[in-house]
């Protein structure tokens, strides 16, 4: 590679699930390392990096309207570069292709999810013939784990553990842009999580599109619960996984909850709807029932387990009923936290065909009144932690007060508390300190840091 990539600066810009926010550190890894330093805004910036998504339309239309209108940004002085360089990934470069040079024709590079580490060379070749350069492929042969990394947090990692999703929920796309479920060995996932262990790393989440499934590929069966104990075993204090697919979810799992030290006493279990019509239309492969056994069990081993949900409001065909089918059960689980999203019809999936009839306003209107349930429950789940002491990792400070504190607690409720006197925020970040709560909010705890 010949292209001089000393005295430019890049910036990148992440949207989507946490696999996307994994794969910027590796960009951001790999352009650091030839040469090129890290800037806040477009402006600043000679290369432009989008890591995208097209999981529901809003953000895809953005995307395209965001890199249209940077056409007119003056390129900036010192760049090493004729132009300022745009470059999209992530789930809509692997979509669109070829498309999105044809639609923007100041776009220099397209890359797609299976190709992160094609990216230097593509830019390269790019700024080197001053052609746009594309490059997807329809299958993956690597981890970008493997990839050289610059994480965003010095105590706390993203571990792939599968990429790709089998499950084809009759709505959702990422099957189609992230391919089928890969698993990456198991001595390579305890040996990624030993040497984060031996760096001080303070939290590992693993990452999955669907966790649970973790190694039918490579064994022949699930074998997730040996995951969680080999990451257990690197040392790291706190362990948390991201996505459980209901279907997936073992009893050997549900009762590691109950014997690994380092697991928080966290699940994301998304059930999308309580209606066992629309999970059947969903092709979510679970009932109502099974989904409330599940909660059950797993709070028969941690009874203040933190549970939190993905929902979609306005599945096609969706009634009344079956949304208060989904109230009914969000009022019973009592979750912490629930992501809602109103339906989003995506091209090519199985859903996308189905009849479509009922109104906007119907549909936003069940969607308010679930929101306002579930910030009802949220308040509610919060209050168990009142008076309680809880140990908080220090993530930064209050976006609203530099004097104040924000982290995590083991149920990943946002807690604040004040700097303690003759301390700066710099002496707490990245660790685990004991802090009183006081104050329960739907949204977040507060309180004081206690010694420890
Ligand atoms: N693999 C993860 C989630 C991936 S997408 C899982 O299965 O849990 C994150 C969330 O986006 C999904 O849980 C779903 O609630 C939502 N989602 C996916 N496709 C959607 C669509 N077409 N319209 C609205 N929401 C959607
Ligand atoms: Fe999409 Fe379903 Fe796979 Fe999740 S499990 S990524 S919702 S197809
Ligand atoms: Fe979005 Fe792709 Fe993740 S579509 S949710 S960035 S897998």
């Amino acid at each position: 590679m010949s292209t001089h990539f000393e005295g430019s600066t890049f910036c990148i810009h992440t949207f989507g699930c946490q696999m996307n926010k994994h794969d910027s550190e590796r960009v951001a890894g790999m352009l650091e390392g030839l040469g090129s330093l890290p800037v806040a805004s477009i402006e600043e910036a000679d290369i432009v990096v989008f890591l995208t998504c097209c999981v529901r339309e809003a953000a895809d239309t953005r995307l395209y309207g965001q890199v249209a209108s940077m056409k007119n940004i003056a390129v900036r002085e010192g760049s090493p570069f004729d132009k300022r360089y745009i470059a999209v990934g992530g789930c809509i470069g692997q979509r669109d292709g070829e498309k999105l040079t044809e639609q923007l024709p100041h776009l220099d590079v397209v890359f797609g999810t299976h190709n992160l580490g094609s990216l230097p060379g593509l830019l390269s070749s790019a700024i080197e013939n001053r052609r746009q350069a594309v490059e997807v492929l329809a299958e993956g042969t690597e981890f970008s784990s493997a990839l050289p990394a610059d994480r965003e947090h010095t105590w706390a990692a993203w571990l792939p553990i599968t990429v790709g999703c089998n499950n084809f929920c009759s709505y959702c796309i990422v099957p189609y842009v992230r391919g089928r479920e890969k698993s990456r060995p198991l001595e390579d996932i305890a040996e990624e999580a030993r040497r984060y262990g031996e760096a001080g790393v303070k939290e590992i989440t693993l990452l999955g599109q669907n966790v649970n499934s973790y190694g039918r590929d490579l064994y022949g069966e699930p074998r997730f619960a040996d995951v969680l104990d080999a990451v257990d075993a690197s040392g790291v204090e706190r362990l948390r996984f991201a996505t459980s697919h209901p279907k997936d979810l073992t009893d050997e799992v549900i009762a590691r909850f109950g014997t690994l030290r380092s697991l928080m006493p966290a699940l994301h279990l998304p059930v999308q709807s309580g209606s066992n019509r629309i999970l059947a239309a969903m092709n979510r492969r679970y009932t109502r029932e099974h989904y409330l056994g599940l909660i059950e069990k797993l709070r028969a081993v941690v009874p203040d387990i933190a549970l939190s949900t993905d929902i979609i409001v306005g599945f096609p065909g969706e009634t009344e009923e079956d949304f208060m089918e989904t109230y009914r059960l969000v009022e019973e689980v009592g979750y912490g936290q629930v992501f809602t999203f109103i339906y989003s019809k995506r091209e090519g999936t199985p859903a996308a065909a189905m009849e479509d009839d009922t109104p906007r306003e119907v549909i936003q209107e069940r969607f308010d009144r679930l929101v306002d349930l579930v910030q009802r429950k949220a308040w509610e789940a919060n209050q168990g932690e009142l008076d309680t002491i809880v140990p908080v990792l220090i993530e930064g400070v209050s976006k609203r007060d530099e004097l104040v504190l924000a982290g995590k607690s083991p149920k990943n409720q946002t807690v604040h508390a004040p700097v303690p006197a003759g301390l700066r925020p710099e002496d707490l970040i990245g660790t685990i300190v004991p802090v009183a709560i006081d104050e329960a909010r739907t949204w977040y705890l507060s309180g004081t840091v206690v010694d420890a």
